[in-house]
């Protein structure tokens, strides 16, 4: 990514917080709301709801000092610094571009883009307002992840010859937004994200051919997906997501000479199970701890880091474009726009 334009752009007095507002009040905002008060240097000042007596009451609920009816009117407080963006998928790109226009630094969710024309968008605006913006991938801040990925580096495994990611849930609500098509719903890119940077992680570039294999429900949105990916040196990656399946996350990786693998590989305590990693070599097994952290609060720190310093957050606008072609890849390979039509009909 380029580095902003002016460096010091956006940063408060040296010794004085970075002040955070927040757009939406679904359900995965109380864990940025934990993850802000707990970081070095981040204050929590304001929430927005499309509802007034909504951002008043989670406001209140969470300790937040101001409350907004618009996401206009939060982004409008002269006061803020950097803004949260946990929105339906279709409103990621244009929220996170009003921000930066708006002047405040961004931190929006997955996938902060649906499509390569929006992560044009994202460039331009990061470009022409100097902000530092970063996607909401926390698993790749997880000290497990990066272990993990060192490990394979340093060849714990050998050569590594495949990558098996899963990460599925049923759904509670057929109201939810991640089941309407309108609304960039979709399992591959509410969940194949996290597979997907996962095995480019790992292969250390992008897949030279994808497939994709998607189940279109009634709902018009992918509710199974599954891809392959192949990297060059013949590197081998399978992927699926679901949510019309149980519960199920992890990340395998087979090498030359052993098998590491990460379950839980997204979601770790205290939201889901410890961390650890797990390495099998012929008929021994190796268990490396690795001590439980937010890492929610983790991608927090990365973001006030880089703007403090003035460089680019560990998941920037160079690693959304690798995943976002990628997924977009797999969509067309499944010719899910095509199903969905012929579902509808
Ligand atoms: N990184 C993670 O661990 C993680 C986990 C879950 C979800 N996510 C991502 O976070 C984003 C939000 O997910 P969520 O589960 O929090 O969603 P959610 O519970 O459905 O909340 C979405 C929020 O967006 C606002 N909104 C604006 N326009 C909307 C519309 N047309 N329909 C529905 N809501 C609308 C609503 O807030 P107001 O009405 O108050 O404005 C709503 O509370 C998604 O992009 C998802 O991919 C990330």
């Amino acid at each position: 990514m380029t580095l902003p334009a002016d460096p010091a752009a956006g940063r408060p007095d040296p010794g004085r917080p970075l002040r955070w507002g927040i757009l939406g009040t679904g359900r995965i905002t109380p864990r940025l709301v934990r993850a802000i008060g707990a970081s070095e240097g981040g204050e929590l000042l304001a929430v927005a709801s499309r509802d007034e007596a909504r951002a008043r009451a989670y406001a209140d609920r969470h300790a937040i000092p101001r409350a907004y009816g618009s996401y206009e009117a939060l982004l409008a407080d002269p006061d803020l610094h950097v803004v949260y963006i946990a929105l339906p998928n279709h409103l990621h790109t244009p929220w996170s571009v009003r921000a930066m226009d708006a002047g405040r630094h961004v931190l929006c969710e997955k996938p902060i883009a649906v499509s390569l024309a929006e992560m044009d968008q994202l460039e331009a605006a990061q470009r022409r307002t100097g902000r530092v913006v970063a996607e909401a991938f926390m698993a790749l801040h997880h000290a497990q992840n990066r272990r993990a990925l060192a490990l394979i580096g340093e060849g714990a495994i050998g050569e590594v010859r495949l990558v098996r990611g899963s990460f599925s849930f049923d759904i509670e609500q057929e109201t939810d937004p991640r089941l309407d098509p309108a609304m960039a719903g979709g399992c591959l890119w509410d969940l194949g994200g996290y597979l997907v940077n996962m095995a480019q992680a790992i292969a250390g570039t992008a897949p030279v051919e994808v497939q994709g294999m998607a189940a279109v429900g009634a709902s018009g949105v992918d509710e199974r997906f599954t891809g392959q990916l192949r990297f060059p040196g013949d590197l081998l990656a399978q992927l699926d997501c679901s949510f019309r399946m149980p519960a199920r996350e992890q990340v395998e990786v087979v090498g030359s000479r052993g098998v590491l693998t990460l379950a839980p590989a997204f979601l770790m305590a205290p939201d889901g199970p410890s961390a650890g990693i797990r390495i099998r070599r012929g008929s021994t097994e190796e268990h490396i701890p690795v001590a439980d952290h937010d890492q929610y609060r983790a991608e927090v720190d990365d973001l006030h880091a880089a703007i403090g310093e003035g460089r680019p957050p560990l998941v920037d606008l160079v690693a959304a474009r690798g995943t976002c072609t990628t997924l977009v890849a797999l969509l067309e390979a499944a010719g899910v726009r095509a199903r969905a039509d012929a579902a509808a009909r």
